[in-house]
């Protein structure tokens, strides 16, 4: 077990109708001016946003807004908002939407008080000293962002999709309403899940022992997420479900579930990101889509650890070597995934990686071949490639 630090400074506002409480938590932020800053239309058309403005506005608290804000959120978006803070002086900015709508807050917020480009700190060229404050209504349980320490934003040139973690730009607080998620389509809801829980089992299978107790609330996360996804297929209306859902999705992004760790193995996001970056996919999709294909790959590092894996999430009793039942423990994560129509290899994302691209991607991850990601077996660019190959 690994020493660690766990840092969960998010006030949550947990429940239903919980977003007419906005008002009062920015209020307790002591701000001047806040910008809201949204996505597409969802929040428009859900009445949210008016009922954001209007909150705000019943407490005194002077607001403007700012939309727009897409899937693998772009960083000319950020750089807008961040004149746009500069010219205005917003001291607050309040996301409502997504984790992509999160990241682009949490992107403009530590680009505020920075002089430089906001990309240094994405591109790790710089540390970030200062960050605005950000809270959230959260409108779909998926990246964990509202209470996470990172933010993820693609850069439209080269399609770089970057992230970059730092504990300054941890929400203030998290407005979480299960009721809200129920106008998502059912690919996003599904997608949600998949991003859910592989931010469990990335942390699973790091490259150490973990706590005995860090693995069991992990298992509990990942049944309570699949059962709860596969009553949402049914009735999308539910609220249980939505909210164990929506709860799930903070608790396995906010370091719970990595306690004890080291931190976890991110090969499959980094793997995501590059296929988000170049071909726009919705992120839970893309990782479903590699997911068994890294697990075969790096399997015969530790077979024991996927053996575990079957047995405590799916209850495969071990028969054979621990080998034959890793790959049984794969194999149902795989059909649990086809079973709420997400994707289990990239065509099925719908898209047609050509070889040429899969050396592009394998380039892209690996810095041009000067990194290696993940721990459980750290992968450089030809694995990279392969397991690209493997997931086509
Ligand atoms: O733009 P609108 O119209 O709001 O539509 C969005 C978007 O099209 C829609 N949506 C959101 N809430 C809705 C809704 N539609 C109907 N009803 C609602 N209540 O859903 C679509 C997807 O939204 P998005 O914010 O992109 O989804 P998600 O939360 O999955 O965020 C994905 C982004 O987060 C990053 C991903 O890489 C990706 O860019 N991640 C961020 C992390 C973090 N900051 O900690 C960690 C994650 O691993 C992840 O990498
Ligand atoms: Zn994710």
């Amino acid at each position: 077990m690994e020493n660690f630090t766990y840092n969960t400074p998010t006030l949550v506002r947990f429940g239903r109708d919980a977003e007419s409480e906005t008002g009062d938590l920015v209020l307790q932020q002591h701000c001047k001016k806040v910008l809201i800053h949204y996505g597409g239309n969802s929040a428009v058309r859900s009445g949210l946003l008016a009922k954001v403005e209007a909150s705000l506005t019943e407490k005194g608290i002077e607001h403007l807004s700012l939309g727009g804000v897409v899937p693998n959120p772009r960083l000319s978006k950020v750089q807008e908002g961040i004149d746009l803070c500069r010219k205005e002086g917003v001291d607050f900015i309040l996301a409502v939407g997504g984790g992509s709508v999160i990241d682009s807050a949490k992107a403009i917020a530590l680009g505020v008080p920075y002089a430089g480009n906001v990309w240094d700190f994405y591109s790790g060229q710089e540390t970030a000293k200062a960050c605005l404050p950000v809270g959230a209504v959260l409108t779909i349980a998926a990246a964990g962002s509202e209470m996470s320490n990172s933010s993820v934003i693609t850069k439209e040139e080269g399609d770089l999709k970057r992230g970059y973690r730092t504990e300054l730009c941890r929400c203030r607080f998290a407005v979480m309403n299960p009721q809200l998620t129920c106008t998502l389509p059912d690919y996003q809801t599904q997608s949600g899940c998949v991003d859910i829980l592989m931010h469990t089992m990335e942390r699973f299978f790091g490259g150490v022992p973990t706590m005995a107790l860090t693995d069991g609330i992990a298992v509990a996360l990942l049944q309570t997420v699949m059962k709860c996804a596969k009553i949402l297929k049914q009735e999308p209306d539910n609220y249980e479900a939505r909210a164990e859902v929506m709860w799930a999705g903070s608790l396995s992004h906010n370091g719970l579930t990595g306690c004890g760790s080291d931190g976890g193995d991110w090969s499959s996001h980094q793997l995501e990101h590059e296929l988000g970056g170049m071909f726009d996919v919705a992120h839970g999709a893309g990782l479903a889509a590699v997911w068994g294909s890294w697990a075969r790959y790096v399997l015969p590092s530790d077979p024991q650890r996927f053996a575990a894996f079957a047995t405590q999430v799916f209850g495969i009793a071990p028969s054979g070597t621990p080998t034959e039942t890793a790959l049984a423990g794969i194999e149902a994560m795989e059909a649990f995934y086809r079973s709420v129509d997400m994707p289990t290899s990239i065509k099925e994302l719908g898209v047609e990686v050509s070889e040429e691209q899969i050396q592009i991607l394998a380039d892209k991850c690996s810095f041009q071949g000067s990194r290696t990601i993940g721990t459980f077996r750290p992968l450089n660019r030809d694995d990279m490639a392969a397991i690209y190959r493997m997931a086509k």
